[in-house]
C-alpha cells in the first residue's frame, strides 16, 4: 500500500512520472475529454483545517475522473468517538483513498500507520507535498523545464518552503530559502533531504534583495500558518523587511515570475501590485493543484493505466 505523507515517499521518477500524468490530463480536459479512469473509486477528505484549493480541487478532480469523494469534516469525529485504528479500518472498508489535512503530522502517519487505506497528506504542519507538485508543474510550464532553475522562497520555514525545497532537490533545482533569523529550516528537515539527495542545492539568507537577484521564480506564503495566530504579532514584526513588494521585485531578473500557494494576506507577505501584476502565476498555479491531484490519484490507485497511456 502506497501512502504520500511527504514527498520522501516518491522517486524523482515517479514525481517526474505524476507531473507528465498531471500534464497530460491537463490537455485532455483543455480538449474535453475526461476519461473515467478512477470510476466507481471514493476519495474521503478528511479535514481538521479550513481548505479551499486542496478540498475543491481534490473533490472536482474526482468528479472529472468518473469517481466521488466525500468530505469528512470534525463532525465525523476522528480521534473522538472511537479509537484511532477503529476509525481508520472503518474507513478503509468504504473508501479508495484517503486525503487528510491535519493539525499534526503526527495524525496523518498515524493514519497510514494501519495501512487501512492509502493517505494522502493534504497539510500538515510539516510539509504540503500536493502543493508542491503543483508548484513545480507551473514552474515547468513558465520555463519549459524545471531542471537548473532557482527557485527563491521569501518567507517562512514553514510547511509549504519545506516541501518545495525537497522537490527541489529531488529534480535539481536551486532552492534559496530568504527569511530572518529563527525562522530556517529545522536541521532534521536538511538532514534528511542531504542524506537521500546529497547533491541538492539548498541554501539559506537573511537578505532577500542578494537572494532573488538570479531568481527564476520567486515564491512567498503567509507569515503565520494556521494554528500559529498567537504568534501573529510577533512574526509580523521579524519577517516586516521580507514583503514581496515591488522594490524587491525590482531586485530580481523581469524574467523571474512570482508564485504564492495561496490563502495570501494582500499588504502582508505581498502587495497587490506584485500579486495581480504581469509575472504572477498564482491563479495558474492553483488551478495546477486539480491536475497534480488528479495524476497523483491515477498513480496511487489506477498505475496500470499510467502504463499504458503515458509510458
Ligand atoms: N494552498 C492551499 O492549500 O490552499 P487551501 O488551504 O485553500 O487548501
Ligand atoms: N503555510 C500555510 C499554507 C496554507 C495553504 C499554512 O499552513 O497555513
Amino acid at each position: 500500500m502506497r501512502h504520500l505523507l511527504t514527498l520522501f515517499d516518491l522517486t524523482p521518477d515517479e514525481l517526474k512520472t505524476i507531473l507528465a500524468v498531471a500534464s497530460h490530463l491537463k490537455s485532455m480536459l483543455r480538449k474535453g475529454e475526461r476519461p473515467s479512469i478512477l470510476a466507481n473509486y471514493t476519495l474521503a477528505l478528511l479535514f481538521e483545517k479550513p481548505s479551499l484549493r486542496t478540498r475543491v480541487s481534490f473533490q472536482t478532480g474526482m468528479t472529472q475522473l468518473g469517481g466521488g469523494s466525500l468530505f469528512l469534516g470534525e463532525d465525523v469525529g476522528w480521534g473522538k468517538r472511537e479509537s484511532p485504528s477503529d476509525f481508520t479500518n472503518v474507513l478503509g472498508q468504504f473508501v479508495d483513498a484517503v486525503a487528510c489535512r491535519a493539525k499534526s503530522h503526527e495524525r496523518v502517519e498515524q493514519l497510514a500507520s494501519f495501512n487501512a487505506v492509502p493517505v494522502i497528506n493534504s497539510l500538515t504542519d510539516l510539509s504540503h507535498p500536493c502543493q508542491a507538485m503543483a508548484d513545480i508543474l507551473t514552474i515547468q510550464e513558465a520555463f519549459g523545464s524545471v531542471s537548473g532553475k532557482h527557485l527563491v522562497f521569501v518567507g517562512d520555514g514553514n510547511n509549504v518552503s519545506r516541501s518545495l525545497a525537497l522537490a527541489c532537490a529531488m529534480l535539481d533545482l536551486k532552492f534559496t530559502l530568504a527569511c530572518p533569523s529563527g525562522y530556517e529550516f529545522d536541521q532534521p528537515w536538511l538532514d534528511r533531504i542531504a542524506e537521500k539527495y546529497p547533491n541538492a542545492d539548498i541554501q539559506q539568507t537573511e537578505d532577500p534583495h542578494e537572494a532573488v537577484k538570479d531568481a527564476d521564480a520567486i515564491y512567498t506564503d503567509v507569515w503565520t500558518s494556521m494554528g500559529q495566530e498567537a504568534e501573529s504579532k510577533i512574526r509580523c514584526a521579524a519577517f516586516a523587511n521580507y514583503q514581496l513588494n515591488a522594490k524587491l521585485m525590482a531586485s530580481a531578473p523581469s524574467t523571474a515570475r512570482v508564485l504564492h500557494c495561496l490563502p495570501a494576506v494582500r499588504g502582508e507577505e505581498i502587495t497587490d501590485e506584485v500579486i495581480d501584476g504581469p509575472q504572477s502565476d498564482v491563479i495558474a498555479q492553483a488551478g495546477n493543484r486539480m491536475h497534480a491531484q488528479k495524476a497523483l490519484l491515477v498513480f496511487l490507485m489506477r498505475p496500470e493505466w499510467i502504463t499504458a497511456n503515458v509510458g
